[in-house]
């Protein structure tokens, strides 16, 4: 004989209508960025295409979240949403929701949203990364303007660090690892001694381009920023770098010399995730264009753990064992010798600047790979170009 009526409420619906509270009481302080597509379109169109607003969905995220949380480390459960749903900063009694709805994969809470960013009210510059503090509870957004027009959502005021690389340091300038790596996890490098940054640039400049346009709905003849974040994705890539190539045959030895002419300001690739990096591949096509030799070079950080073991995963890292970054603004020379295509009057150099694919143990590639709805064709296993240089060059007497 069962009773239904004293039975207690199962646990799963109790914990369900708690997850409820606790998400309604984080967008209350937090509103969620559905709240401000309705007068700010544009700025929430051009967001929604940005990694950004995918920061705690994609396969990678939470294939590596995953090992992180199995990890020694893996104590601290807010962890890496500091930065990709910062607002756990203020909930981290919650930690535990944003960890389900990551591993779920259609997390309907925000990562790096509207709020995120424009209810930053000051940096504590003393820490480092530095810290966002937020002011809980008002309904001031913070932004680039001081003549603000009214509007009936929300308070605006002024903030001068809306137009400064300190607020984007506060996540992309380093990352925790196991030990302090100090200086060495730095993700930027010395960006700003780079010329760009010494000439006035800030990150804005180049990752938030302006141009006139509509600031919210209605509201014309203003300076706005582009919310796309340009990066991997976008045109800015075609300005990352120049490649000067000079191939030399001298008889059955042929000498190709690549100048890889950083113009970014700060490391390239930054490495967080610490499998980034980008690959310098060169291609030499000979009789009917069949490769006759090819060749890479790598710009990246090879981390080791405690057991002096290469790791992909920063959180595990104690050491840094090798270090080819393309330091900011950096030329650097790269040689390759190989023997002169035989039975042809010319042959192809064909030189090209990629980011590389996710890499990493194989356990992690195939758990990436099932958490994609796209498995191995999710965009992570593919290379991204950045420039290209293909010369044809007379084999000669
Ligand atoms: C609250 C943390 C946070 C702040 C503040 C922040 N970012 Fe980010 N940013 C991220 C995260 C997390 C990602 C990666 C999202 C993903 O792909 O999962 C990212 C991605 C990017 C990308 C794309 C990188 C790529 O590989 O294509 C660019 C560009 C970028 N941010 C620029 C900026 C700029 C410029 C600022 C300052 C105006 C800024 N960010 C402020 C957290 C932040
Ligand atoms: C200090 C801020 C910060 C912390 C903490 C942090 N990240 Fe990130 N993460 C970023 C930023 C910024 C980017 C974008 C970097 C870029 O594109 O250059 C990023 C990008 C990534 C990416 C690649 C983009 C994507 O979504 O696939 C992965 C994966 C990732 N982080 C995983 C983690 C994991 C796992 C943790 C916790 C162990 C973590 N991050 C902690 C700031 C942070
Ligand atoms: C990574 C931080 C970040 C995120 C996320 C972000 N913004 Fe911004 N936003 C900025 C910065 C920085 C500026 C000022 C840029 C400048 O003037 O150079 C800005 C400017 C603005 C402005 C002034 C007009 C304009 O377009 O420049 C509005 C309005 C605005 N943001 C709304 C939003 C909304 C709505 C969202 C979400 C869909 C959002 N922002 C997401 C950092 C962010
Ligand atoms: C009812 C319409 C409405 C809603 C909803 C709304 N905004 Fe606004 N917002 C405006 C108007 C109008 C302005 C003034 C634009 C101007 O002065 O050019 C503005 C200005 C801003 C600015 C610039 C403030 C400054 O002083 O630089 C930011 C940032 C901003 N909004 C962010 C947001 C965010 C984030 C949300 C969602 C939480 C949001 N807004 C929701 C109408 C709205
Ligand atoms: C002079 C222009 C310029 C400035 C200033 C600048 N960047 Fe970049 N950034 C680039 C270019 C070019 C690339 C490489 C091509 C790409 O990925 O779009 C890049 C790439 C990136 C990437 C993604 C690629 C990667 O290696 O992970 C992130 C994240 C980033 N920048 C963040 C920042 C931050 C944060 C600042 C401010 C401290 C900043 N950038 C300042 C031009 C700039």
């Amino acid at each position: 004989m069962v009773c239904l009526t004293f039975l207690p409420a199962s646990p799963s619906t109790t914990a369900m209508a708690q997850d409820a509270k606790a998400q309604s009481q984080i967008e209350k302080a937090f509103p969620h960025s559905s709240k401000c597509k309705r007068c700010h379109e544009r700025v929430y169109e051009e967001w929604e295409t940005s990694p950004m607003a995918k920061s705690i969905h994609s396969p990678a995220y939470r294939a590596a979240l995953a090992v992180y949380l199995n990890s020694t480390m893996g104590k601290d459960k807010a962890l890496c949403f500091r930065c990709h749903a910062p607002h756990v900063r203020e909930f981290s009694d919650h930690a535990q929701l944003f960890v389900d709805q990551a591993k779920a994969g259609d997390p309907s809470l925000d990562g790096v949203a509207c709020s995120q960013c424009h209810l930053i009210k000051s940096l504590d510059l003393s820490n480092h990364p530095p810290e966002p503090k937020y002011e809980i509870g008002s309904k001031t957004l913070y932004g680039p303007y001081g003549d603000f027009v009214q509007n009936l959502a929300h308070q605006s005021m002024e903030l001068g660090l809306f137009q400064k690389s300190d607020l984007c340091l506060n996540c992309h300038q380093s990352v925790p690892s196991a030990s302090n790596l100090g200086k060495t996890n730095d993700l930027l490098g010395n960006w700003d001694q780079s010329r760009a940054v010494r000439s006035g640039k800030e990150c804005q400049t180049c990752h938030m381009p302006q141009q006139v346009g509509e600031s919210a709905n209605g509201e014309k003849k203003r300076k706005i920023a582009n919310h796309s974040f340009p990066g991997r994705v976008g045109k800015l890539r075609q300005e990352a770098a120049k490649l000067d190539v000079q191939t030399k045959v001298d008889g059955d030895k042929t000498t190709v010399t690549v100048k890889v002419q950083s113009l970014v300001p700060h490391n390239l690739p930054t490495t967080h995730p610490a499998w980034a990096s980008v690959v310098l591949g060169l291609e030499i096509k000979g009789k009917n264009l069949k490769t006759v030799f090819s060749d890479k070079r790598v710009y990246g950080r090879t981390y080791l753990d405690a057991q002096g073991q290469k790791t992909v995963f920063d959180f595990e890292a104690t050491k840094v064992a090798e270090d080819t970054v393309l330091k900011p603004e950096e030329t650097r020379e790269e040689i390759f010798t190989f023997p002169t295509p035989k039975d042809t009057k010319t042959f192809d150099v064909e030189v090209g600047l990629n980011y590389a694919p996710l890499n990493g143990p194989a356990s992690f590639l195939e758990r990436v790979e099932t958490e994609s709805s796209k498995g191995s064709q999710d965009p992570v296993f593919q290379p991204i170009e950045i420039v290209r240089r293909t010369e044809n060059v007379p084999v000669g007497k």
